[in-house]
C-alpha cells in the first residue's frame, strides 16, 4: 500500500507542469537520484572517473563552449530526461552543487537550448574536458 501511494505520489510529481521558470526542484532532485547520482554520488563527490560536481560544476558556464559542454556530455545529451527535465538536473545540480564556483548572475538553463546542444553529443570528453578547463583557466 505504502509503494502504491509512493508511486502515485512520484508520478504526479514527474507530471506536475513547471511552477517557477524551468525549476520544479524536487523533479529535478528526484531525476537526480534516479538517473544520475549512481555515478555522480549523492553530494556531487563522483570518483572512479567521474569527476567532482561539487564546488566545481559553476565554472563551466562561464563561457559558452562550457555552457554548451555541460548538455553534450553523454551523461547529459543521452540521458532519457527530456529536454526540460534535463535542463532542471542541470540547474539544480548548479544551485545545489555549485557552490563558490558559480558566477554572480549565472543564467539557468533553458529548454530550447538544451534541445539544439543535446543533439552533438560529445564522444572524446577527456580531452576535451581538459582543453576546456585550460580555456576557462579553471584548476580541479
Ligand atoms: C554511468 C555513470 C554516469 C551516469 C549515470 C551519469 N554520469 Fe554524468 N558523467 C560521468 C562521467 C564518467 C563524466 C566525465 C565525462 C565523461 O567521461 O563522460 C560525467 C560528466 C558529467 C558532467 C560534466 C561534469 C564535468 O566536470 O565534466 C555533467 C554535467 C554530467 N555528467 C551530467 C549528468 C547527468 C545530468 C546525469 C543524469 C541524467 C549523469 N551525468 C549521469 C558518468 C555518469
Amino acid at each position: 500500500m505504502i509503494y502504491r501511494c509512493l508511486f502515485v505520489f512520484i508520478s504526479l510529481l514527474t507530471s506536475l507542469p513547471v511552477i517557477s521558470g524551468e525549476m520544479n526542484e524536487v523533479r529535478a532532485k528526484y531525476n537526480y537520484q534516479m538517473f544520475c547520482q549512481g555515478c555522480h554520488t549523492p553530494k556531487g563527490i563522483g570518483g572512479r572517473g567521474v569527476p567532482k560536481i561539487k564546488g566545481f560544476i559553476g565554472h563551466f558556464p562561464k563561457s559558452q563552449k562550457g555552457r554548451e559542454y555541460l548538455i553534450r556530455v553523454p551523461g547529459s545529451a543521452n540521458s532519457v530526461l527530456d529536454n526540460l527535465q534535463l535542463a532542471e538536473v542541470l540547474n539544480w545540480m548548479i544551485k545545489t552543487f555549485g557552490e563558490d564556483s558559480v558566477e554572480e548572475g549565472w543564467r539557468p538553463y533553458e529548454t530550447e537550448e538544451v534541445a539544439n546542444y543535446r543533439q552533438n553529443p560529445l564522444m572524446e570528453v577527456e580531452e576535451y574536458r581538459k582543453a576546456l578547463l585550460r580555456e576557462l583557466a579553471v584548476q580541479e
